[in-house]
């Protein structure tokens, strides 16, 4: 199988997890398309859809999947999204599409994320995937030093404007042993809009495409996320 046949595998297997009626949380990204494709066979089954991006809402209303604002909501059952990397506990590197800050919103709303990735994803450690961060332009040479400080190497993704329309920032160089103490660490940086981990919104579920079939992965959420 292709890496984008274990895409389409895991983006259909996510269907399972779409409560009847439901309003559910959507990511971006390829596997997620491949998601959103198969939601629009059941679009008569859910009420609609919170979208973490402008291209996942075009997507969504070219099925005629109807997309509500984040503020129209209070709870989501679940948000289904992929990720560039997850560790053993679920932690994610994510915002190789730009789409962080959003996603991270709309995972906020949701009471399970479920994250869909083929097997190249899975890492014993988060960092071999160059961490984006979206930030506010001033900034940058600041913010390029404090990772420096860490031992990584911060760059500006090139001609890469986010829906908010701000630049990302790609680390290289971080192992990150410990996801919610560099989350928590980065998250307070002036300038910092959203860091691309995700810890404090870690995957409950992932399911993960193999050659094998879908294996599913169950992990325990933190303690103290609200
Ligand atoms: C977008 C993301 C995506 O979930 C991540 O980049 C994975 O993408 P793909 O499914 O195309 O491999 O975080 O910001």
């Amino acid at each position: 199988m292709t890496q984008d046949e274990l895409k389409a595998l895991v983006g259909r297997a996510a269907l399972d997890f779409v409560p009847e009626g439901a309003i559910v949380g959507v990511g971006t990204g390829s596997t997620v398309n491949h998601f959103i494709d198969a939601l629009a066979g059941i679009r008569q089954r859910i009420a609609g859809a919170v979208s973490s991006s402008e291209a996942s809402s075009a997507r969504l209303r070219a099925h005629g999947i109807p997309v509500l604002e984040a503020a129209a909501v209070q709870r989501l059952p679940v948000y289904i999204d992929g990720a560039d990397e997850i560790d053993g506990s679920g932690c994610m590197i994510k915002g190789g599409g730009a789409a962080l800050t959003r996603e991270k919103i709309v995972a906020d709303l949701a009471e399970r994320f479920v994250c869909i990735a083929d097997e190249s994803k899975q890492v014993p450690v988060l960092g071999r995937f160059p961490l984006p961060v979206e930030v506010i332009p001033m900034a940058v040479a600041q913010l390029v030093r404090r990772f420096a400080a860490l031992g990584g190497s911060a760059t500006l993704r090139e001609g890469v404007r986010t829906d908010n329309g701000l630049p990302i920032l790609d680390v290289r160089g971080l192992s990150i042993t410990d996801p919610p103490a560099m989350e928590a660490e980065v998250n307070q940086w002036p300038g910092v809009v959203t860091v691309g981990i995700f810890a404090r919104h870690r995957a409950s579920v992932c399911l993960l495409g193999t050659r094998d079939g879908v294996r599913r992965l169950d992990f325990a959420s933190l303690p103290s996320a609200g």
